[in-house]
């Protein structure tokens, strides 16, 4: 028998990630952004990255759609970023500083690190879709990243 949904949230909580905000563009033009911890690198030869993106959420069907994303992984300063691009507000991109790239993708600025990436495969991840991106293009600044555990965020101090 699988394990209760909380057990699940408990015992996953404990797993340390970074955070970040996965951006996009319709085809009628509006930007859409939203706040994941589920990424991870796949693949260095292609260089491939995942996402997992709950299927209810608003922008779900858009990443699936549009082909192309950028992953902003956050830095340490960059709490009320992730809440912004977590809560369900119609303009996410409301006072947040960005600019566009070939695609016309918001590109976060002050991100830790930008990666554009191009869909190249989606699966089923139960309520979840899983989106393999390939990396066409990589911007790193300096600092800390953003780091979630146990429900909040964290810092580190090294
Ligand atoms: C720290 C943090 C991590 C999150 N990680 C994910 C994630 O990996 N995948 C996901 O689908 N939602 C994740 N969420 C929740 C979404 O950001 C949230 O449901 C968002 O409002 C969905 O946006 P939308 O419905 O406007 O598309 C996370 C939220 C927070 C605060």
């Amino acid at each position: 028998m699988p394990v209760s949904k909380e057990e699940f949230k408990n015992a996953l909580s404990k797993f340390a990630s970074g955070v970040t905000v996965v951006t996009t563009k319709d085809a009628d033009g509006n930007l859409h952004g939203i706040t994941v911890s589920a990424f991870c690198s796949v693949s260095l030869e292609p260089p491939l990255i995942l996402i997992c993106i709950d299927k209810k959420a608003g922008s779900h069907d858009v990443f699936e759609e549009k082909g192309s994303f950028v992953v902003n992984i956050l830095n340490e300063d960059q709490h009320s970023i992730s809440n912004q691009f977590a809560s369900p507000i119609p303009d996410k991109f409301l006072g947040v500083e960005y600019h566009t790239n070939g695609n016309e993708i918001p590109i976060l600025k002050n991100a830790l690190v930008n990666l554009e990436c191009n869909l190249k495969n989606a699966f089923d991840g139960g309520d979840h879709t899983i989106f393999i991106g390939e990396i066409e293009k990589s911007h790193i600044s300096e600092g800390k990243p953003l780091v979630y555990c146990d429900g909040d965020y964290r810092e580190i101090n090294d």
